[in-house]
């Protein structure tokens, strides 16, 4: 078993050891150097994804994107658990749970990507109130993160995930409606990718969403019932049913 090394930053501490309880990831060893830690762990995955969060949190200034991703990825485990669909087993790499929880964190992977960093970042400031403009041009630019997301990861189960996280809400993008017949662009199409990605574009909205409101407009008649091992339900019941226990 192949096993990681891994010194978090103390802000993604936090973060990390949730994560982990959530995941049911046994901290095997945990020794205290300063005011770090360091895991032994055994997945080797999770952990060069959460080199990814730390690249955010720590050196490039994105630390909206970076909070987003992590809100994204816990609540999406959540939001699986509350299904009670999180112990289903959909891929080689796991669990509902699991590919809640990768997914999440990988969705916006693009957005650190060279080409993208600058727009994301005035993207944020415009959010936090500057009066630069955002222009159709650096909009069309921010919707490459999709494409970019998927092309960085490995798993065509997670890419058919993070590839689809755009594609029910009004403005739909890329504007493909069924990713057909490229897994090696638009990863796996199976009912089970298809579910989770629709999952996760409602969590992803929930958390972007300056008016959480409007998330229930525009999921209000997504449907969830594309796969018999999972529940079949419609976007506004779920969202209905996760503000109503306080999960949204
Ligand atoms: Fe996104
Ligand atoms: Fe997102």
């Amino acid at each position: 078993m192949k096993k990681t090394e891994y010194i978090p930053g103390d802000e993604i501490y936090r973060f990390l050891s949730k994560a982990m309880a959530s995941l049911e990831i046994p901290k095997q060893e945990e020794i205290e150097t300063g005011s770090k830690k360091i895991f032994e762990r055994d997945i080797s995955d999770l952990a060069s994804e959460i080199n990814y969060i730390n690249e955010l949190l720590g050196k490039i200034e994105i630390g909206e994107t970076a909070k987003h991703v992590e809100n994204v990825a816990l609540k999406g485990m959540e939001v699986a658990d509350y299904l009670g669909i999180g112990n289903i087993e959909v891929s080689e790499r796991g669990n509902v749970r699991q590919a809640m929880f990768i997914s999440g964190l990988v969705h916006d992977k693009g957005k650190i990507s060279p080409s993208m960093r600058e727009n994301v970042k005035k993207s944020e400031r415009v959010r936090n109130g500057s009066m630069e403009q955002f222009t159709q041009k650096d909009m069309q630019n921010m919707k490459r993160h999709v494409l970019v997301s998927a092309e960085l990861e490995e798993d065509p189960f997670i890419r058919g995930i993070i590839a689809r996280h755009h594609i029910y809400q009004k403005n739909r993008y890329p504007k493909i409606s069924l990713f057909p017949y490229d897994e090696k662009k638009y990863g796996e199409r199976s009912p089970e990718v298809i579910y989770l990605s629709k999952l996760l574009a409602i969590v992803d909205c929930y958390d972007r969403a300056q008016d959480k409101e409007r998330v229930m407009e525009i999921y209000a008649r997504l449907k969830l019932n594309r796969c018999d091992r999972l529940p079949r339900m419609k976007g506004k019941k779920l969202i209905d049913m996760l503000y109503a226990e306080g999960i949204f």
